[in-house]
């Protein structure tokens, strides 16, 4: 059974009618259209105050988090949380743009990827971004030579892989050494690239990064990818005398994407990464480093909804029920990706008790499976149905397959609606076609 009330800013009105935000979502789809994602502005503030306030409790040392932009880089979400003194992290110069758009401190942008190329090393030195994570030998290399140029010194994290499972989708895992991403620890890899940057007269060493998955439900790998990564600071101090000064852990804090599963607290994940660390770090004698997290999902995920409209109803006795909703793998792709799973009401009948359970398609010219047994009460062509959690890597993964014009986004701030992302028009589609 799913319980609305394990989400954040959801409720139902005596009518029956879901609340998100303080705002009546049957009204937002009626004035705004379906598909809608739907933002609240507490919760993307209240995650980022809460992953400040827990981690700076348990650290001696600095701590910057760093909201990881690829889970929802709308300009108006930056500029909230940018507001809420946390950096960015971006994978692309795309992402970058983004962050300097919406007013981040280039110093506070995070450069983040497996395959920067010459031009993307390039911008990111004249925007003076704070920290590009170096991914390789070749990137290392080429970032010297671009800086050399540019006459710059470039401070850079070295991306290591510490070898560790983290009990994840298998697609989002990262941190094992079967990635395509960083240097692995193993076989002292990453302290012989530690030991080439150093020696790269414009390449500034601060530390290292990295991170070991997503969607993470169980600390121990974060345990464990600290222990892991004390032993090579200490390992550093050791034998090259330098004291590393930044270390970053990246993200992957789970979300609540059904009503079953239990969360770890951000209480629980500080006191797992920061506390562990502070202690490790005591134990060897070595300096606090800056701690840089950098969440991404737990930020905005929460703080999303995506409104359908109900379309047709087909039930085959005996042996499925379908529904079909007005949006699709276009809107969010990550069912058909990784197996995802969500939960969803209809919005009009919130209170209504579930009967049998069914299987909601899009609207794509393939077997687009969205959501799958979904217990509701028997839908109607034209009632509104809510999805939850959809505020990451939705809107950010989205496409115009089958031609298919993007939603919009609506920002709610204390249940107020403002259209923060425009619905695209069917000449959108074909703006760029010559
Ligand atoms: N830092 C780095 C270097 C990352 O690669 C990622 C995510 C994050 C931070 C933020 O992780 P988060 O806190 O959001 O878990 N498309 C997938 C998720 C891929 C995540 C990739 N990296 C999905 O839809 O589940």
């Amino acid at each position: 059974m799913i319980k609305p009330e394990k989400y954040p800013g959801v409720s139902i009105n005596k009518k029956g009618i879901l609340h998100f935000g303080g705002a009546d979502v049957v009204r937002l789809a009626e004035k705004f259209g379906t598909p809608l994602y739907v933002m609240d502005e507490r919760i993307v503030r209240d995650n980022c105050k809460a992953f400040r306030k827990e981690f700076g409790a348990r650290y001696e040392g600095k701590v910057l988090v760093v909201y990881a932009t690829k889970a929802l880089s709308s300009l108006a979400v930056l500029r909230i949380v940018a507001d809420e003194g946390l950096g960015a992290d971006a994978s692309s110069v795309g992402e970058i743009h983004g962050a300097l758009r919406a007013g981040f401190a280039a110093d506070k942008i995070y450069f983040h990827g497996n395959f920067k190329k010459r031009e993307d090393l390039e911008y990111a030195l004249k925007n003076h971004i704070g920290r590009i994570v170096i991914d390789s030998r070749e990137e290392a290399e080429l970032l010297n030579s671009v800086a050399r140029r540019a006459g710059k010194k470039a401070a850079v994290l070295l991306r290591i892989t510490p070898g560790i499972e983290a009990h994840t989708h298998h697609m989002i895992q990262t941190g094992k050494i079967d990635t395509k991403f960083g240097v692995p620890l193993a076989g002292g890899e990453a302290f012989h690239m530690v030991k080439e940057t150093l020696q790269k007269p414009h390449l500034n060493f601060m530390g290292f990064h990295c991170h070991i998955g997503s969607q993470i439900l169980d600390m121990k790998p974060y345990r464990l990818t600290v222990e892991h990564a004390v032993e090579f600071m200490a390992k550093i101090k050791k034998q090259l005398g330098i004291a590393v000064r930044e270390i970053n852990l990246g993200g992957g804090f789970a979300v609540r994407y059904n009503s079953r599963q239990r969360l770890i607290t951000k209480q629980q994940a500080a006191t797992a990464i920061a506390g562990t660390l502070t202690s490790l770090l005591k134990k060897q004698g070595l300096p606090f480093p800056q701690l840089v997290i950098e969440p991404g999902r737990s930020i905005v995920a929460p703080a999303g909804i995506t409104l359908y409209a109900v379309g047709p109803v087909k039930e085959i006795p005996g042996v499925r029920n379908y529904v079909s909703v007005d949006g699709g793998m276009s809107d969010n792709p990550r069912p058909a990706l990784y197996g995802a799973e969500y939960e969803a009401l209809i919005a009009n009948r919130a209170a209504a008790p579930a009967g049998r359970k069914y299987r909601i398609c899009g609207r794509h010219c393939e077997n687009d499976i969205l959501f799958d047994n979904i217990p509701l009460p028997a839908p109607r062509y034209g009632d509104i149905l809510a999805v939850f959690t959809t505020g990451a890597y939705n809107y950010s993964m989205s496409s115009n397959y089958n031609r298919f014009p993007r939603p919009a986004i609506v920002m709610l701030s204390k249940g107020k609606p403002r259209l923060i992302v425009e619905r695209e028009t069917l000449d959108d589609l074909y703006d760029k076609d010559i």
